[in-house]
């Protein structure tokens, strides 16, 4: 399903001062395209139900969101590095009181009582329990039950709704409407045979080729980076897991074979529980959930040290089709951002306590700010953009950016399927349905992916060795598998919801005028005029990786997002050593210095019954930039403020 917007666009919001209450027609917001996946509609909901309404208001000033994230991040900004603090972030995007005051009196005046109306903390979102009778009178809509084709689970919500003219430019969106599931996000660790293979007897720092296994002595010939120095606390590199545990006992084998100089055997990371996060133990092992948490952890370490890991667990894994959005992961670095108070969607998100209080969910409320934010972030899990409703991944976007405006790097792994998506992990299809965009089993349109859509992240695509040894040079990874469900290439292709950012153009221009395949606009957006993934890589295969007591060589996108982000985190320490602060987004300095990576030329990333985009000269929705240079980024950086 696609959800499009059909008057309100984001780049025009523009606050103008109320005018004169005076009664307007309504005039549609939001719609649903197409049948929902996964979703059956059934009847009429029960006038006398009560719903938790939610009306998200527009926040100020994100019009001028890339302008302020331009001014720190942009190397030629004079204030670049200048970042902001998180009270800065939140009184700068604050909604307008004229935006409250309109929806207010437009609730009252329609016979909500004032007093049964309050508002977030935030003061981002009006909400009352209304019933189904009210919100339809409201939203001159429908409301319906849908039911989950396979976990029964049902649902209200509506196709499509409106809100009066006057009001309709003070609002993002309202809960419950078109929204019906939170999609679980998915890792993007290779599971295909050939991808995590088992090293029989075990193996050790240089037993084996680069060719056999990727070890931290190939990455640091590949990539050309040293040993860590400092032990500066304050540049722990965060890795955020949902759903897949980190079984601590494998570290220390980890450390003892395959790390140099040795990491010393007790070394943990430290454990940032967020709504209900455990520890894993033997039973969670068991369960076969730990793989991409072992990968995660251990490539990262091995990079890193003697700085350290920070290591999120969010969610309790439990809360049904909810095992965990990103959103809540934001909400407990961000107090501004929370329920009610900023990005979250009701219905959309998990609630927290769980509801699901009979299987042991997480009873504690939900996290709200105290999680400490680390200066870089890699996760490897993402979501299917034309699963998601435009406006709720708009809004976490500029989250990602607010981020950034801390100062925060937040990489993302471009996912496993090439132009498709989520076929590594058993979809059959989520390609797109070539007229109206939603995920469609029958779909041929390419399928991107979110949130490596929203240009304020760095999507980090995967590669492997073209030969033997790391002498040998890299190309696009490409693991052709019996069934595309098997089958694994590095995630790219150009949002249908985003535009290429500034930083970007270039890049995407000379890409589409040199080396862009021919589909037509039925297959992609062809234009050069949206958002581009990934925008970086590095290796993604055969990564050694010690899970459950043995090692595996293991692969994904996955794996690439910790190598790229640890290399960053190095970078981070060598500003940090000379009295400077952390990059921050990176993009914008990514893109001004293509002489700093190692441009990839060869593979492709096909899917959706075709061959996808190849692997070119200068950025290409493969491999991105390229895989990096140490040696040639530290001086860039080093050199910025
Ligand atoms: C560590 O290396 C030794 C040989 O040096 C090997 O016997 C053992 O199986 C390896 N451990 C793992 C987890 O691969
Ligand atoms: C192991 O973890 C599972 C799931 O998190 C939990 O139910 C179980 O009680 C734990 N077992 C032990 C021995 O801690
Ligand atoms: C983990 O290792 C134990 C002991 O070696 C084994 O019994 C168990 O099956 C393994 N678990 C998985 C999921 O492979
Ligand atoms: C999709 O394809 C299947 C067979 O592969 C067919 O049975 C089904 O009717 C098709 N659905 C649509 C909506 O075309
Ligand atoms: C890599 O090494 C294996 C065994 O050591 C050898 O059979 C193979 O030909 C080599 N491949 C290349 C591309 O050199
Ligand atoms: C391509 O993307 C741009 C930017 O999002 C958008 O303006 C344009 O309408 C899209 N074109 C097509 C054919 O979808």
């Amino acid at each position: 399903m696609r959800f499009s917007t059909v008057v309100a666009a984001f780049a025009s919001a523009a606050i103008t001062s109320l005018a004169a209450p005076s009664p307007s027609k309504h005039v549609l917001h939001e719609k649903r395209d197409g049948k929902p996946h996964l979703w059956e509609k059934r009847d009429r909901a029960t006038p006398s139900q009560v719903l938790p309404i939610r009306i998200g208001l527009r926040q100020r000033n994100l019009e001028n969101a890339e302008s302020y994230i331009y001014e720190v991040a942009d190397p030629n900004s004079p204030n670049f590095g200048k970042h902001w603090t998180a009270e800065e972030v939140a009184n700068k995007f604050a909604p307008a009181a004229e935006s409250k005051d309109a929806v207010v009196n437009w609730l009252v005046d329609s016979g909500i009582e004032r007093r049964r109306i309050s508002l977030s903390k935030g003061q981002n979102w009006v909400q009352f329990d209304g019933t189904v009778k009210e919100a339809e009178h409201l939203f001159e809509t429908k409301y319906w039950h849908y039911q989950h084709v396979e976990n029964r689970g049902l649902r209200l919500a509506v196709d499509e709704y409106s809100l009066p003219a006057h009001v309709q430019k003070h609002v993002d969106f309202v809960m419950p409407t078109v929204q019906l599931d939170g999609l679980k996000p998915i890792a993007n660790t290779n599971h295909g045979k050939d991808a995590m293979a088992i090293i029989p007897g075990g193996a050790s720092l240089g037993s084996l080729s680069c060719g056999e296994l990727i070890t931290i002595e190939c990455l640091r010939k590949l990539y050309k980076f040293p040993v860590g120095k400092l032990a500066a606390p304050s540049n722990k590199i965060g890795i955020a897991e949902w759903a897949d545990y980190l079984y601590e006992p494998d570290l220390p084998l980890y450390f003892k074979n395959f790390t140099t100089p040795e990491i010393p055997t007790h070394t943990k990371p430290e454990f940032v529980a967020i709504d209900g996060g455990l520890r894993a133990n033997l039973t969670t092992v068991s369960q076969g959930s730990g793989v991409e948490a072992a990968l995660d952890v251990q490539a990262a370490y091995s990079i890193v040290h003697p700085q350290q890991v920070r290591y999120y667990q969010v969610g309790d894994g439990i809360n049904v089709d909810s095992v965990g959005t990103f959103n809540i992961f934001l909400d407990a670095l961000d107090e501004s951002y929370c329920t009610y108070e900023g990005g979250d969607q009701p219905y959309v998100d998990p609630a927290y306590p769980d509801p699901n209080a009979n299987e042991e969910g997480y009873q504690g409320p939900l996290q709200c700010g105290g999680a400490p934010k680390s200066n870089v972030i890699s996760v490897s899990y993402g979501q299917i953009e034309g699963a998601l409703p435009e406006f709720y991944q708009i809004r976490q976007c500029h989250e990602w950016m607010k981020l950034g405006l801390q100062g925060v790097s937040v990489l993302f792994a471009s996912g496993d399927s090439g132009v498709a998506n989520r076929y590594n992990a058993g979809y059959p299809n989520s390609c797109l349905n070539a007229d109206e965009l939603f995920v469609d089993n029958n779909g041929t349109r390419y399928s991107p992916s979110f949130p490596v859509n929203c240009p304020y992240i760095t999507a980090v695509g995967a590669t492997t060795l073209l030969g033997n040894d790391t002498e040998s040079g890299e190309r696009a990874v490409s693991r052709p598998g019996t069934g595309p469900a098997n089958a694994y290439y590095s995630g790219g292709g150009f949002s249908n919801i985003f535009p290429v950012p500034s930083y970007q153009a270039s890049a995407v221009g000379k890409f589409m005028q040199h080396h862009a395949p021919k589909y037509g606009p039925n297959v992609y957006n062809d234009t050069g005029r949206a958002r581009g993934f990934p925008d970086v890589a590095a290796i993604g295969l055969n990564v050694a990786t010690v899970w459950n007591g043995s090692t595996y060589g293991v692969g994904g996108t996955s794996a690439s997002a910790p190598i790229f982000a640890g290399i960053v985190n190095l970078l981070n320490e060598a500003r940090i050593a000379i009295g400077k602060g952390p990059i921050g987004f990176l993009n914008p300095t990514l893109y001004k210095h293509p002489e700093a990576f190692n441009d990839i030329t060869i593979g492709d990333n096909p899917g959706c019954g075709t061959g996808g985009f190849n692997a070119t000269p200068g950025w290409d929705p493969v491999t991105g930039l390229g895989t990096p240079n140490y040696e040639k980024l530290l001086p860039i950086f080093l050199r910025l403020p």
